[in-house]
């Protein structure tokens, strides 16, 4: 990203509506704003209706000469998008983290067909694509040394025992990632680690030691598989940008 923008803005041009799903803090947008030639304004949409303010005043500070209008919803669902008021060019998505990765084939093109809705015709998107890459680097990656994705996969069973009345013990499951090369996915689970009884909601759910709950799937793509499976959706790939190992690339896709 770093290392593209000032080409990535080139092919975007001037005078756009950014629209960036999932916008969090924002950090990898600076990068590609700094580029940008004289963009209508910039539209963060989020579901986290706090930290979406607080990123979007901070952005504002930092582009005082940027319109930015930031929407609290759901980016997968319907919303009004805001009118700026600047005329706008065209209207870009910016999705550059590897979520696309985390729906199933059909349902990801039912969400592109939505961004396409989204950016209308002349629209365009910018959007990270995880690449397929050989399975001992993609398992590594999630079963990291630090833990972070173990974390972050158990922190789902803290939630649904916060969210669903519900007693799982932590430390009777853990965090297992493996790479199924036909469906061309990552599969996350958390295994059992005996064989044990836990209540949902007031319903007695039973493990047997070893069993695993499936809790994420990360589709990895090749440049053509993608290239299919957004034409499909109505989209043509105009540009691809990658590492120079080709772990990761970001896409311009534009509207056919
Ligand atoms: C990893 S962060 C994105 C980081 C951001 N792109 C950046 O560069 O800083 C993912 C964000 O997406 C948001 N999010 C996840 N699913 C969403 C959804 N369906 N609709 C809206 N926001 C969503 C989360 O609240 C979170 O802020």
């Amino acid at each position: 990203m770093r290392e593209s923008a000032g080409e990535m803005a080139d092919r975007i041009g001037p005078g756009c509506l950014l629209i960036e799903f999932g916008s969090g803090s924002s950090t990898k947008t600076r990068l590609l704003l700094d580029e940008l030639r004289d963009p209508a304004a910039y539209v963060p949409i989020d579901i986290s209706k706090e930290h979406l303010m607080r990123s979007a005043a901070d952005l504002s500070a930092a582009y005082p000469a940027l319109e930015v209008i930031p929407v609290c919803a759901d980016y997968t669902a319907d919303y009004d998008l805001p009118k700026p008021r600047r005329a706008t060019e065209r209207r870009v998505v910016y999705f550059p983290g590897s979520t696309i990765g985390n729906f199933h084939r059909a349902r990801a093109i039912e969400f592109l067909e939505h961004v396409r809705e989204v950016c209308g015709a002349n629209g365009g998107v910018l959007i990270g694509v995880d690449l397929k890459k050989d399975r001992e680097t993609l398992e590594r990656a999630y079963n990291d040394a630090k833990g972070i994705t173990a974390d972050f996969n158990l922190n789902l069973l803290e939630r649904i025992n916060r969210e669903l009345r519900s007693d799982f013990d932590l430390r009777l499951f853990r965090h297992r990632a493996v790479y199924h090369e036909g469906a061309g996915r990552i599969e996350m689970y958390l295994v059992s680690l005996a064989d044990q009884t836990v209540e949902l909601d007031g319903e007695p759910i039973s493990f047997e030691k070893g069993e695993g709950i499936r809790t994420e799937c990360s589709y990895k793509y090749d440049l053509e598989e993608f290239r299919d499976l957004v034409w499909e959706a109505g989209f043509r790939v105009d540009d691809v940008w990658t590492d120079p190992e080709a772990r990761f690339s970001v896409q311009y896709l534009s509207v056919v």
